[in-house]
C-alpha cells in the first residue's frame, strides 16, 4: 500500500493526525505485504521525518519513492530501505504523469541506480508498458521494474484491452529480461483483477483509491477487500 495520501490529509490542517505510520502499521495487519511512501521534492505529503519513522517501525518492507536525484539518492541512503523505485517527478503535476524515460536518461540514471544498489537497496524503475524502456532498465542494471498501469485506469472498452495487452507483454518480456515485474497507479477494486492475474506481475502498489474508501468502510478493511480481489484474479 502506498500511504502518501494520508499524509496529504495530515497536512491539510498541518497537525499531526492522521499519522501515515499508524496507516502503514494497520494496512500491514490488514494484509499489505508492504508500504510504499513517495518523498516528494516539495514534500507536499510524506516527510522526512515520516520515512525516518517507517523504516524504524515497520514489520514489512518499505518501498522509498523517489525523484532520480542525488538529494534524494543521498537520503535514501541514510534511511536505508528495503527498495527505493525511481519516478519521474514535476512540481506542477497533481500525481506522477508518466513513467521515466530510462531509455532517454542514460548515464545520469545509471550513476543513481548504482549509486543506490551500492547502499544495498533494491532499485525499481517506474515505466512505460514499453519493450525500448524496459530493455533500458536492464542496461541501466536496475533488478525490477514497476509498470505504469494510468493509462489502462483510465481508458474503458477495446482501448483499456489494448492497454492490458501491452502490460501483458512488457510483464512478459520483463521475466524474459531477467527484471522483477511490479505495477501499479490508478487500480481500484473494480480494475485491479486483470492485471493481479498477469502471472509475472510480483507486486502492485495501490494507494489513492484505498485512502479514499477507508473514508467509507475504514482502512483495515478497504486494504483487506483489495486483497481479496488480487488473490481471487490471481
Ligand atoms: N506506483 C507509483 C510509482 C506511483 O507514483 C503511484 C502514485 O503515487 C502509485 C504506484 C500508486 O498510485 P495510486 O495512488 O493511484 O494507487
Amino acid at each position: 500500500m502506498n500511504i502518501d495520501h494520508v499524509a496529504t490529509v495530515r497536512n491539510a490542517r498541518g497537525v499531526a493526525y492522521p499519522d501515515p505510520v499508524r496507516a502503514a502499521l494497520l494496512a500491514c495487519e490488514a494484509g499489505a505485504d508492504g508500504i510504499t511512501a513517495h518523498l516528494r521534492e516539495d514534500r507536499r505529503h510524506i516527510r522526512d521525518e515520516d520515512m525516518r519513522r517507517l523504516k524504524e517501525r515497520l514489520p514489512a518492507p518499505l518501498n522509498f519513492e523517489m525523484a532520480p536525484t542525488d538529494a534524494m539518492v543521498e537520503i535514501a541512503s541514510a534511511v536505508l530501505p528495503h527498495a527505493a523505485c525511481l519516478v519521474p517527478e514535476k512540481r506542477e503535476e497533481l500525481t506522477t504523469e508518466g513513467g521515466l524515460d530510462a531509455a532517454g536518461l542514460g548515464s545520469a540514471l545509471g550513476r543513481r541506480v548504482e549509486a543506490l544498489a551500492a547502499a544495498g537497496i533494491r532499485v525499481s524503475l517506474f515505466i512505460e508498458p514499453d519493450p525500448g524502456q524496459l530493455r533500458a532498465a536492464v542496461a541501466l542494471g536496475a533488478p525490477v521494474v514497476e509498470l505504469h498501469t494510468g493509462r489502462y485506469c483510465e481508458l474503458a472498452g477495446r482501448e483499456q484491452e489494448a492497454e492490458l495487452d501491452r502490460i501483458r507483454s512488457a510483464a512478459e518480456l520483463a521475466a524474459e529480461l531477467g527484471l522483477e515485474c511490479h505495477a501499479g497507479h490508478g487500480l481500484t477494486y473494480d480494475n485491479v483483477g486483470p492485471v493481479a492475474a498477469i502471472e509475472t506481475v510480483a507486486e502492485l502498489n495501490i494507494g489513492h483509491f484505498l485512502v479514499g474508501e477507508a473514508i467509507f468502510v475504514g482502512l483495515a478493511e478497504a486494504v483487506r477487500r483489495m486483497r481479496a480481489a488480487m488473490d481471487r484474479a490471481r
